[in-house]
Order: structure tokens, then sequence, then C-alpha cells
């Protein structure tokens, strides 16, 4: 009787756990995005956002022969959950502190073990490109459905807003709002307090693709 009670016991705990495991998230109402004045490319919904995520990863360039500038082909990162930071002291730089863990980090380690060094342990999820929905090109995904076992929680983005990063624009990677084109993980995505990501200015036609280092925010409405 007591090893059937246990047995139940552990299989009702299964059970939990295999219920979508989203991981912690804070209150995010008091989350508001610092944009800056005087342009209209990327509007605050007056919502709260679903997600406040520091992104830590890679922007890969492949260089043209044409032109010998580089081509942005993709970009792969770790989401990590920063809504129970909103409120510290550490939350307006914290893609800073992360870029330069993540920068000085030995080759080969990952960027998912970044988020628990700036006290954002919880990966949500991860960042990369997939094909376009329409069939054509490429496009932004944020996924997070190895973390909720939901294989609807992903979202693809097409892009409706870009400013250039408004410190440092030659090597902060731009600002952007995106709309869902497809998954319901969110409705609209803004990429913001981006740090470094942006290719050098030319290459050698011919040269392998690179990647580059960044971290930024990302708000998902
Ligand atoms: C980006 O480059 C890395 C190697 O640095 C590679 O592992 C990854 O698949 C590339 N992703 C894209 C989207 O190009």
């Amino acid at each position: 009787m007591l090893a059937f009670q246990l047995l139940g016991a552990l299989a009702s705990a299964a059970l939990v756990s295999s219920v979508p495991l989203v991981a912690r998230t804070c209150d995010t109402s008091d989350a508001v995005m610092d944009l800056p004045s005087g342009q209209t490319a990327l509007v605050s919904p007056t919502t709260a956002p679903l997600y406040v995520l520091l992104g830590v990863g890679i922007q890969n360039y492949s260089c043209s022969s044409t032109t010998s500038t580089y081509t942005s082909i993709g970009a792969v990162a770790s989401l990590f959950d920063i809504s129970c930071l909103i409120d510290s002291s550490d939350f307006a730089s914290i893609q800073t502190t992360a870029f330069d863990i993540w920068n000085a980090a030995p080759s080969g380690t990952a960027a998912s073990s970044i988020g628990s060094q700036v006290s954002a342990p919880d990966l949500l999820g991860f960042h990369y490109f997939v094909t376009s929905p329409s069939g054509t090109g490429i496009s932004p995904e944020w996924d997070f459905t190895s973390t909720t076992g939901d294989s609807s929680s992903y979202v693809i983005g097409a892009k409706v807003g870009d400013i250039a990063a408004p410190t440092d624009s030659a090597t902060n990677v731009d600002w952007l709002a995106l709309n869902s084109a497809q998954g319901s993980l969110a409705s609209k995505i803004f990429r913001i307090d981006t740090v470094k990501g942006q290719p050098p200015t030319s290459c050698v036609a011919g040269s392998d693709p690179i990647s580059v280092k960044y971290t930024a925010k990302y708000y998902l409405y």
C-alpha cells in the first residue's frame, strides 16, 4: 500500500513535470522599453510585454564577392528570462555585463552558459533563422518549444521597423521591431539595447563567413 502510494506520488510528479515547463517569469507590468525619442519606426505597445529577454549569441555574415562587404546570413542566440531583474539596478546594463563575459569567454563556450553569470539563469529558448514562411529568404525565429514542450510556442518575425543603435551604431546592431508572421509565442518582437554584432565595414572578396558576438534585449508582446 505504501509502495503503491509512493508510486502514485511519483507518477503524479512525473505528470506535473510533463506539463509545459514554462520557466519562471516575473511580473512584467513595470517593464517599459527605453526607446529613443524623435523616431517613429519603433513604437512601444501600450500593453505589458509577455517576455523580457536577454539574448546572448552571434550574428553571422558572408562576404559578398561583388561588393566586398558583409551581408547578414542569420544569427543564433540563447534567450534568458530577465523579467525578475526589471526593478534591479543591474537591469539597465545587463546586456553590457553579459557581453563582456561572453566576449571574454574561451572559444567553445556555449552562449547558454552566460545567463547564470548575470543572475539570469532561466534559459527560455533560442533565437535563430529559418526559411521564411513565404518560402524565399530567411526569417528570424524565437523558439521556446524546447523548454515549454509546446510545439506552438515559437514566433517567426517579419521586420516592420529598424533604427540605427542610438550609440555606436557602427559596432552595435540595429534596434528592430517585428510582427509575427507565424507562430503564437508573441505578436510583436523588439530588439533593443544591442551590444556589438556589426561586421567589419569591408571584407576580402571570397573570404569565409564570420560570426560576430552580440547581446541584446528582446521584448515580446
Ligand atoms: C552561424 O555560425 C555558426 C558558426 O560560427 C554556426 O554554427 C551556425 O549554424 C551559423 N548559423 C547561421 C544561421 O548561419
